[in-house]
Order: C-alpha cells, then structure tokens, then sequence
C-alpha cells in the first residue's frame, strides 16, 4: 500500500509497486486540464513513464499505448484532452524542446508532461506541477523492486487545486485504492 505524507505546498508518496504509481498518476490526470504542464524530475528507472502511463489513464488514455519516449522526444495521445509527452533525455537543452513545438503546446489545449524536466528547465513555463522522483528503500535487490519516493509540489497559483484535490483524494494512507 503506498503511504502518503502532506504539508501546505508538498504531497510524499512512497509507492511500492508501478501499480501504485499508476494509481498516484491516475488521480493526477484526472485533476489537470487544458494548457498545464507537469515536470518529471528523477533518474533513471526511477518511475516517471511509469506515471506518466497512470496519467494517461486519468484522462482516459490506454496505459498501453504510452512508452518511453526517448527515441520520439514527443509522442501524443488523444485523451479527455490531447496529452503531449516529451522526454527530454537525448535533448541538448532548451532550443531543442522549442525545436519540437513546446511553446506553442504549453499553452494549447492538452497536457503537456515533461520527462527529464532538469534538462530543459530553461524551456519551462514559470508555473507547473513539479514532480520529483526517487528510488528509495535500497536493498540488495535489483533497482527495479524498490519502492518509489515520489514528490509532487507546485509553481504557480493556478497549479494549487492539483495539489489540493490531490490532497482531499488522498485521505490518509489510501491513495490509490478506490471505495
Ligand atoms: N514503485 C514503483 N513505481 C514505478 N515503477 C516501479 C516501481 N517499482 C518498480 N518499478 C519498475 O521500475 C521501472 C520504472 O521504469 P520507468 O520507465 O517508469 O522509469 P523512468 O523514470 O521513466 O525511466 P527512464 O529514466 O528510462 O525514462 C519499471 O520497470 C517499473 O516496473
Ligand atoms: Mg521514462
């Protein structure tokens, strides 16, 4: 079972499975609209397609349908709202993400969400959703078993109702399990 921790401007959960991770994602796609961004910060493995996937299912998307976008630096999907998915991982920096249309997508009609978000931080608007995740509990098993540390705040006033309904969706510890 994930567990859930909150402050006023900052949401921890540490999920144990990718399902728990697609359930946190879930409830994010289903709280943002048109015209929002969220950032993916975190190392390798550590998660982010994996929520990107819950995402996608929040907005009524086929989790299947979303891979890792390293070799197409931005893939869509047509969902609620189109779902502009960038990965930044072979991108040299910020004229690159241009390259691929991010300032026009940002403030268009989808969702644009952002893997590697470090490595275009310049080409970022100043409000999004932030996430941060991180592979925690290390043990001596491989990577791919450990739990996820995964930490979602916010720039921008417009981005507090995420955080918010987040928040009152969580209810102490059952994010991501549904009465
Ligand atoms: N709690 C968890 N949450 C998410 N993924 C998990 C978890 N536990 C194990 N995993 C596994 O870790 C891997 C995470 O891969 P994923 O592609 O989502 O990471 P990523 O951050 O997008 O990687 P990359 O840096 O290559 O883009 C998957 O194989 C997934 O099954
Ligand atoms: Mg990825």
């Amino acid at each position: 079972m994930s567990t859930v921790s909150k402050s006023a401007s900052c949401l921890t959960v540490t999920t144990s499975s990718p399902e728990e991770t697609m359930a946190l994602g879930q409830e994010i796609g289903e709280l943002v609209g048109p015209g929002d961004v969220v950032a993916l910060f975190g190392s390798l493995g550590s998660g982010k397609t994996t929520l990107v996937k819950g995402i996608a299912l929040g907005l009524g998307v086929d989790p299947k349908v979303v891979r890792s976008a390293s070799f197409l630096l931005m893939q869509e999907y047509q969902g609620r709202i189109p779902i502009y998915h960038f990965d930044a991982y072979r991108l040299e920096g910020p004229q690159d993400m241009s390259r691929l249309g991010c300032d026009e997508l940002f403030w268009g009609e989808g969702l644009s969400i952002v893997e590697w978000a470090d490595r275009v931080e310049g080409s970022l608007p100043e409000e999004y959703v932030k996430i941060s995740l991180s592979i925690v509990g290390a043990t001596g098993r491989s990577p791919l078993q450990d739990k996820r540390r995964i930490e979602v705040s916010y720039l921008g006033e417009r981005y507090g109702r995420v955080l918010k309904g987040l928040m009152a969706r969580a209810r102490g510890q059952e994010l991501g399990s549904r009465e």
